[in-house]
């Protein structure tokens, strides 16, 4: 049987990033910690969802470095990553994912295999980008203006900001619907020179998070940016004007680190009432790849046990 798309990407992620065996395919470095969301009051005017209503929602989240070899060092570039499960009501779960990244460099999963294999690690590369480019002009429109800042290492995890791209649709207690692009912001935003980050050590960041729970919960607040029609929902390399709405709907509280939680699969289309997906076919496809590598790393057969926050 030959294999499926998603077997294909994520064969090419190992061939890229080197096969970690029990490690993720992609961000294969990360601390999982605990703790609570809160949702703000502006929440539940734009989503019947149970965790948006108010009250503390306990969540479990990783922080994490993109690339898939988890023995390289904190303060190499890379893209950085922030999931996070809320945990509702009768054992059921919903995910955000979302990583340093503000819009995805290409449309479609024949887009991702082509990127994924036009950066093979061999001679013919710089043939295989130019054509790559030739084919997706969105990689080059998907760019943010501040590439270079954003490939700063970050001074923290919780100084970043976390985009989970894709568009979701929030459907209020009224009977309205608005589609809705999460982000989230920390408290305060802040990027390293290289050699700062280099004197601050391989694993730098984990420390950091070490430290700083020492003195209290780590916070990052939940926006939501909200399209207007005509805005483009199913397109995640495609930016929305600047001028959208955006509404701060709820504050993580991260407590504690937790070290038992390995086997844990985040997804993009672990979703609940009152929040439904678009037909973004990028989304639709990272559901099958992440399974595609829970599977390869012996996750699904292992209890995703939860801890008390
Ligand atoms: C089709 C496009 C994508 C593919 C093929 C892909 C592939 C993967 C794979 C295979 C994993 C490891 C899953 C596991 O073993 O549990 C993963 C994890 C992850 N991806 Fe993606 N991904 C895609 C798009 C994205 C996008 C758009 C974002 C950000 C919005 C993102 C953020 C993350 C994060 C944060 C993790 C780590 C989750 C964790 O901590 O367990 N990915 N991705």
């Amino acid at each position: 049987m030959s294999p499926t798309r998603s077997q294909q990407v994520v064969d090419e992620l190992n061939e890229l990033f080197g096969f970690h065996d029990g490690y993720r395919t992609v961000h294969a470095k990360g601390r999982f910690l605990t703790g609570e969301f809160i949702a703000a009051p502006a929440a539940a005017r734009l989503t019947r969802a149970p965790h948006m209503q108010g009250g503390r929602i306990q969540v479990t989240a990783r922080f994490s470095n993109g690339n898939g070899n988890p023995a390289l060092p904190d303060f190499l570039p890379d893209v950085r990553g922030l999931a996070v499960s809320f945990h509702l009501p009768a054992g059921q779960r919903t995910d955000i994912v979302a990583a340093t990244l503000p819009r995805f460099p290409v449309r479609t999963p024949a887009g991702v295999l082509a990127l994924v294999r036009a950066l093979r690690p061999r001679l013919t590369m710089p043939l295989r980008l130019t054509a790559f480019l030739l084919r997706h002009p969105e990689f080059l429109r998907s760019l943010p203006a501040n590439l270079l800042a954003l490939r700063r290492p970050p001074a923290s995890y919780a100084s970043a900001r976390y985009y989970a791209i894709h568009a979701y649709r929030w459907m209020s207690p009224y009977g309205s619907e608005r589609f809705v692009r999460y982000r989230w912001v920390p408290e305060q935003e802040k990027r390293l020179g290289w050699l700062r980050a280099l004197l601050r050590g391989r694993d730098y960041l984990q420390h950091d998070l070490e430290a700083r729970l020492r003195n209290g919960p780590v916070r990052m607040h939940l926006q939501v940016q909200v399209a207007r029609p005509g805005d483009p929902v199913s397109d995640p390399s495609a930016a929305w004007p600047e001028d959208r709405e955006i509404v701060t709907v709820g504050t993580l509280e991260l407590r504690a680190l937790d070290g038992e939680e390995e086997a844990y699969v985040f997804d993009p289309l672990r979703i609940t009432d009152g929040i439904g997906p678009s037909d973004d076919p990028v989304l639709l496809f990272r559901t099958q790849a992440y399974t595609v590598s829970a599977e390869r790393r012996g996750a699904l057969h292992r209890p995703q046990h939860v801890k008390a926050a």
